[in-house]
């Protein structure tokens, strides 16, 4: 679906599906639990979803001419990390806005994780005093005409690199591959569960999964606590895309599965049950879940196998976006484990 599109690589290839023998059989054993881990993609700090978007997004900047990536996010913004580390490899400066979209304050919150290896890279940070909104920001927009203003070429990345033309095609790629690894390994996932905020994620997964009928099996976990706006964003952006790569098929309303019951009590900010899926599935798999995004899917998941959800004898495929970084910020709540 993507061959007439122009990749940079950025990633390390395609990413290894795991089997989560242990949490499988804690929650019951009659569905088989994978992970495919978009959380090792890349050497780019750390990697995660966004490395898998910039992929098809890059060659455009590169034709473009700019000389300065431009992009927005919360304080501990996973996404401007990976921007920064991006520019940093391609030899290009970084204009980060990053603002305060987390009602959460631990003393080290804005020093450490991302934004530490942001400013280590050597991103331009401005850290701006506004709360959580996934659309087009104004602090985002002054930052692109200042670069131009200094006689900079800006190049404009929207939050979570999802509002752009490109941005869903990262994920139509993982869902073809997927396909390939199913067909190598002779299985065949029933579901795909996936955190969803800015959308391009999700979007790009469905429409790549609607390739074989399978864009509702795909399970998006709300973690925006702004579920409306980022349901119709999800589906904003599967029409462009499907349109973009000539899926042949309409998108419809009905087809973005978004669960909206886990984003709770605000973005960015974990419940006690989000804390406990993040613990059971680091004790029981050493696999790290983060408190803003990945753990709340996860808690998602485990609350979905547990009441049923899926029918027994299911495959399911957690997409491991990334995140970890973030945990460093949360050090308080996390110091007795
Ligand atoms: C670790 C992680 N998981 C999930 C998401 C959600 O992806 P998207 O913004 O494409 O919906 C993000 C970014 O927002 C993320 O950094």
């Amino acid at each position: 679906m993507l061959e007439k599109f122009q990749r940079y690589p950025l990633t390390f290839g395609p990413t290894p599906i795991e089997k989560l023998e242990r949490l499988s059989r804690h929650l019951g054993g009659k569905v088989e639990i994978y992970a495919k881990r978009d959380d090792c993609n890349s050497g780019l700090a750390f990697g995660g979803n966004k490395i898998r978007k910039l992929e098809y997004i890059i060659p455009d900047a590169i034709a473009a001419g700019a000389d300065t990536l431009v992009t927005i996010g919360g304080v501990q913004s996973n996404h401007t990390r990976q921007v920064a580390a991006v520019a940093a490899k391609l030899g290009m400066k970084c204009r980060l806005v990053q603002e305060a979209w987390v009602p959460f304050a631990d003393a080290v919150y804005d020093r450490v994780g991302n934004i530490l290896m942001s400013r280590l890279m050597g991103a331009e940070i401005e850290l701006v005093d506004d709360g959580f909104d996934i659309g087009i920001r104004e602090s985002w927009q002054r930052a692109l005409a200042e670069v131009e203003a200094r006689g900079g070429k800006p190049y404009a990345i929207p939050a979570g690199a999802s509002v752009h033309r490109l941005g869903g095609l990262g994920y139509v790629g993982f869902a073809e591959e997927v396909r390939a690894q199913e067909a190598a390994a002779g299985i065949r996932f029933d579901n795909i569960v996936v955190c969803t905020v800015t959308g391009s994620t999700h979007a790009g997964m469905l429409v790549g999964f609607a390739r074989d009928g399978r864009q509702r099996h795909v399970i998006g976990i709300d973690a925006s606590f702004t579920p409306a706006r980022t349901r119709a964003q999800v589906l904003e952006i599967a029409r462009n895309t499907a349109e973009l790569v000539e899926l042949g098929q309409e998108i419809t309303d009905d087809d973005v599965v978004l669960i909206e019951d886990y984003a709770h009590p605000a973005y960015g900010v974990p419940s006690e049950e989000t804390n406990a899926a993040i613990r059971l599935c680091a004790r029981l798999e050493g696999m790290m879940t983060d408190p803003v995004y990945e753990g709340k899917s996860m808690q998602g998941l485990i609350d979905l196998v547990a009441r049923d959800h899926f029918p027994a004898g299911s495959k399911v495929l957690y997409a491991h976006l990334g995140g970890v970084p973030a945990i460093n910020a949360y050090s308080y709540l996390y110091r007795n484990g």
